[in-house]
């Protein structure tokens, strides 16, 4: 695929000295941050790419919520975590608060990005927060705590999985939140996915289809739509995941007015055109 003009292949391969050129030269933070983790030798290119174009969906999805007061992103599933690190480094604080990064596992030699990031960008890295949790358990915690539940969500899984995607738009839509997901993996149920007073949903037999992933997909749009979401699937490059399909909801209680008429922006992401994934936006936090 082509990033900022140049054609990289993409694979598992950990970012490394072969890589450096398609970072050098460049100012942004997300640049910046994989020429330190080419110094590495441990984080796969293709991961990288996943969360940085993820999260640049979610980072326009953010500044065009409403300003009220600061959202609170929610990283579910976050493995790594550069998901909601990038996110927090490219929005600033009155828009976004805090991140919240969930994941009962935290993958070997996760600290090291961590460390670069919080090196990199002391002021956004101190708006992440990672929670070593499950799903479930922190909903039900959020639950009982009037502080907690009072902060509005943005709902994030970046390749979740099966199940817990559908629990993750099922809680955000109980709440009247926004969700971004990208799904993956179907069939595959994880452990404490659901908290005690939400069941999962029955699902559809939806063998007849060859694409079992993309059915699912529609069905959880029509989830989100029959509860009064504005609802609208867009693809990442291929090449990075076929698991490429970010799912966007939002309640339309949340649009701004304009936002029923307007063209959208959010046409496929283009691999290399920095300017659409807002890189080069005004809003950049990184300090
Ligand atoms: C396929 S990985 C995705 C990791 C990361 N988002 C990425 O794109 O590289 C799925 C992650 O879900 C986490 N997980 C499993 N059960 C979970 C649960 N109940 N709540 C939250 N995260 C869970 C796993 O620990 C794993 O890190």
């Amino acid at each position: 695929m082509l990033y900022r003009g140049q054609m990289i292949q993409m694979n598992r391969n950990p970012l490394g000295d072969g890589q450096r050129r398609f970072f050098e030269g460049s100012d942004g933070f997300a640049d910046r941050l994989a020429l330190r983790l080419c110094d590495r030798h441990y984080f796969p290119k293709k991961e990288f790419f996943e969360s940085l174009y993820f999260s640049r969906f979610a980072q326009r999805r953010i500044k065009r919520l409403d300003k009220e007061r600061p959202w609170v992103a929610l990283d579910i599933a976050c493995g790594h975590g550069l998901t909601g690190m990038l996110l927090a480094a490219y929005v600033r604080a009155d828009r976004l608060g805090a991140v919240y990064l969930i994941d009962p596992h935290t993958p070997t030699r996760s600290e090291e990005l961590t460390a670069i990031f919080a090196e990199m960008s002391p002021q956004a890295s101190s708006r992440v927060m990672r929670l070593p949790t499950r799903l479930g358990a922190w909903i039900e915690r959020v639950q009982e705590d009037p502080v907690l539940d009072g902060q509005r969500f943005f709902w994030m899984g970046c390749h979740a999985c099966g199940e817990l995607t559908d629990a993750i738009i099922a809680v955000a839509i109980r709440r009247r939140e926004p969700f971004l997901v990208m799904p993956c993996c179907p069939n595959r149920r994880w452990k404490g996915t659901w908290p005690r007073d939400l069941c999962r949903p029955v699902r559809a037999d939806l063998s007849a289809l060859p694409d079992l992933g993309m059915a699912m997909d529609l069905t959880r749009l029509g989830r989100a739509q029959s509860a009064d979401y504005r609802t609208m699937m867009r693809l990442i490059d291929v090449e990075i995941t076929p698991h490429n399909r970010v799912l966007y909801g939002e309640p339309i209680e949340l649009l701004h007015p304009e936002e029923a008429t307007e063209a959208d922006e959010m046409a496929i992401v283009s691999m290399d055109d920095e300017t659409q994934g807002g890189v080069a936006g005004g809003e950049e936090s990184v300090d």
